[in-house]
């Protein structure tokens, strides 16, 4: 990050570096045509419809969201082509879902018949039909079938319902957040699209065509070089990367586009700096599936000083005494978790060269429906 002194806002505040957004967009978007594999970013990490706009101007397929609600703000802003990574289960989400259907194309995620005969029977009433992946296990231990038989067992369940249409498979390897070292980051990495493919042969043989074989994290696609039987990609960190990335030693603070603006409210001593942002700018993320950063809640541009504690309010840094920073200065600081943070603010402003250009409304933080 070549400016690491803030520009005129108040604060805290959200800054995204344009430049960076663009440099790491076209160069996942790169590696996918490289692998001949469809690009399909989770926009959880930004929530903003223009930076998904911008992923599909580059040449993404679609996009990812978690939730029914994100799905509906991305529609709304125009975008069509919708994958909810997740499980739709509730009365109402699924109604709202069907609703969606009618407007863009959008297909779901499910791991279980329960979810598949509730998801039936909303379309099916709907006199609509959906596509849906199954998710597999590949090691995260959170949803999704395990690979291989349990996968099939479930397509041959749900191959029976009505408004249904398998379209694939998808995992996402998280459980490489707790890696120790870049050669495990490239272990997981190598399971994970190796559990697909494999899985999308057991459906083979089971008379199943997964048309959809989708990975992705952002560290498991950042060291990736292809995988023959896997077609789609679906990192979503790498628009901004953060402090865990570069924990993992998957990205550079050069790579890093979102940052925190604060100022410095009290410097009690010598040693101590604080700061008018705490866990509800920073969030209290210390690394996401295990990995703990040891480095504090980010990393202070060009200084010599670790944001150290946090409460709702207030940063408190460690400093080294010959720090010169004073009350009324500003710091610039990378967060641990983008994706957390963004969730934090209603906007963000994009900057370049150091100056703000533009301003974005982040039209679907807080939607967790
Ligand atoms: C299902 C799914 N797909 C893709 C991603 C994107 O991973 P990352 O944030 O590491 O880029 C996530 C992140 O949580 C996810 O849960």
């Amino acid at each position: 990050m070549k400016n690491p002194h803030p520009p005129a806002v108040d604060t805290p505040a959200l800054l995204i570096d344009l430049d960076i957004v663009r440099r790491n967009l076209k160069e996942m978007q790169k590696k996918a045509d490289e692998c001949k594999v469809d690009l399909r970013p989770h926009i959880k990490t930004h929530k903003i419809p223009e930076l998904a706009q911008l992923q599909l101007d580059l040449g993404a397929r679609g996009i990812t969201v978690a939730k029914v609600s994100e799905a509906e703000v991305m529609a709304e802003a125009g975008i069509k082509d919708i994958f909810i990574a997740n499980q739709v289960v509730s009365e109402t989400k699924l109604n709202r879902l069907a609703a969606l259907s009618k407007k863009v194309y959008i297909s779901v995620g499910l791991d279980s018949i329960s979810a598949a005969e509730k998801l039936s029977a909303t379309f099916a009433a709907s006199g609509l039909t959906i596509e849906y992946l199954i998710e597999i296990n590949s090691g995260l231990n959170r949803c999704g079938v395990l690979p291989g038989r349990e996968a099939v067992e479930l397509y041959q369940a749900t191959d029976e319902l009505p408004s249904l249409q398998f379209k694939g498979i998808f995992t996402h390897a998280g459980q490489v957040y707790a890696a120790g070292s870049l050669a495990e980051v490239m272990e997981v990495s190598r399971h994970e699209s190796k559990t697909m493919v494999e899985t999308a042969r057991a459906l083979k043989e089971a008379g199943a065509n997964a048309e959809i074989v989708s990975v992705g994290s952002t560290p498991t696609m950042k060291i990736w070089q292809g995988q023959e039987g896997v077609n789609e990609i679906r990192p979503g960190n790498y628009i901004f990367h953060d402090a865990i990335q570069i924990s993992l030693g998957v990205a550079t603070v050069e790579e890093c586009a979102l940052s925190i603006a604060a100022t410095v409210i009290s410097r009690p001593s010598g040693e101590r700096a604080v700061i008018d942002g705490g866990s509800k700018a920073f969030s209290s993320d210390k690394g996401a599936h295990g990995k703990e950063m040891a480095s504090g809640f980010g990393i202070v541009l060009g200084k010599r000083a670790t944001l150290a504690r946090l409460s709702e309010e207030h940063g408190v840094m460690n400093l080294d005494p010959e720090e010169l920073l004073e009350v009324g200065d500003t710091v610039r600081i990378i967060p641990n978790h983008a994706c957390a943070v963004v969730n934090l603010f209603d906007r963000a402003y994009g900057m370049r060269s150091g100056e703000i250009v533009e301003e974005f409304k982040i039209a679907a933080r807080g939607k967790s429906q």
